[in-house]
């Protein structure tokens, strides 16, 4: 006899975590939007400095580090909300605010957990695909918002289209909405974004009660492994989502580690800077193979294969030892997304993809 589990189960999709096919050799990870740069040495130390600590429970309200997250973005204590990766807090604020009967609303390919939280909660997804040119269509998205919406989650930049709308024009759609909805900011790849500053939305927070920004220290701060992620919103709302998830969500080590990262801020500025170099390379390149790609403010890009066949070139790439993802796999087929990675993988990327096509 099988273990009867809960009737959402069935609905909730499955995370498409990226194949690590078979090969000899090193392997090119191109497929996790993670950035090729190591910790800072510093953040090592500040770790290991907290090993012989692990006898004791992590601070469940992890009050230094939201006082200094804080502290740097000049907003109060009491509206940063900690987790385990943003993937935590997106969870937490479905739980939150999502029931069966409420409407949750998105752009359509984005990032792949938003469908799950939906599915999770028993709230309606509805979907609303990206424009022509594969960024965000506000109008659309606040033409589905209804009384029975709870939620609207924006992507920017977006992931996997790498694409950014001007914050104004999110500005002005928030303005738009009424004010019971929450809208989510999701920011995680807002440090790569070189059309605007990465603190130029915190004064969105300001001027709209229900906004809540969504921010990581898995992408530019090289930690994804560690699992720190932040939201700022209102006050409110980090006690909503401290309310759904367990205290100690957020070790011991994810706490000293991201508070010491928050003191080499400035070393942000240069991987950002070489990160857009690769951007600007792997652009040409597309271009000089004639291959189709979304204007990328991200650490990826989204490529469009044209009428190739996606699980053919995606193989080519894996025989080669370059692990991209299919779009297929993120809500569009027909695409790859590639993680810039060092210079080195990069040109295996292309060498891969040239022998591919
Ligand atoms: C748009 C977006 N939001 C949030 C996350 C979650 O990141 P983490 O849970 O590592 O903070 C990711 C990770 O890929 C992402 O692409």
């Amino acid at each position: 006899m099988s273990l009867e589990y809960a009737a959402r189960l069935r609905r909730i999709p499955s995370y498409p975590v990226a194949q690590t096919y078979e090969f000899g050799g090193e392997l090119a990870k191109l497929a996790s939007n993670e950035t090729p740069f190591a910790p800072h040495p510093a953040v090592l130390e500040a770790i290991e400095a907290q090993v012989r600590t692990l006898n004791r429970y992590p601070d469940p309200s992890k009050a230094r580090l939201r006082e200094k997250i804080a502290g740097r973005l000049g907003v109060p204590a009491g509206t940063v909300a900690i987790g385990n990766g943003s993937c935590e807090l997106l969870f937490a604020a479905a739980d939150a605010l999502l029931e069966p009967g409420a409407e949750l609303v998105y752009a359509w390919p984005s990032f792949s957990v938003y469908p799950q939280l939906a599915a999770q909660s028993g709230a309606r997804a509805i979907e609303v695909p990206l424009d022509s040119e594969h960024r965000h269509d506000l109008e659309a998205m606040a033409r589905e918002v209804t009384v029975a919406t709870r939620m609207v989650l924006v992507c920017n930049p977006n992931n996997p289209t790498g694409t950014a709308l001007p914050l104004d024009e999110i500005d002005a759609f928030i303005g738009s909405l009424p004010r019971h909805v929450a809208v989510l900011l999701d920011e995680a790849y807002v440090e790569f974004n070189t059309l605007q500053d990465p603190d130029s939305s915190l004064p969105l927070l300001q001027k709209h009660a229900n906004l809540v920004l969504l921010r990581t220290f898995s992408k530019v701060y090289g930690l994804a492994g560690l699992r720190v992620g932040y939201a700022i919103g209102p006050e409110s709302f980090r006690a909503a989502v401290d309310q759904v998830r367990q205290p100690f969500s957020v070790s011991t080590l994810a706490q000293a580690g991201a508070i010491e990262a928050l003191r080499h801020v400035d070393e942000l500025e240069r991987r950002v800077e070489r990160t857009v170099i690769e951007r600007v390379g792997m652009e040409d390149e597309l271009a000089d193979r004639g291959l189709a790609h979304a204007e990328s403010q991200a650490n990826f890009s989204w490529v469009s294969l044209g009428d190739r066949d996606e699980d053919e070139v995606m193989a080519a790439l894996a025989k080669r030892g370059v692990i991209v993802r299919g779009g297929k796999s993120l809500g569009a087929e027909g695409f790859i997304r590639v993680t810039y990675g060092t210079a080195e993988e990069n040109r295996r990327f292309l060498a891969a993809l040239d022998a591919a096509l």
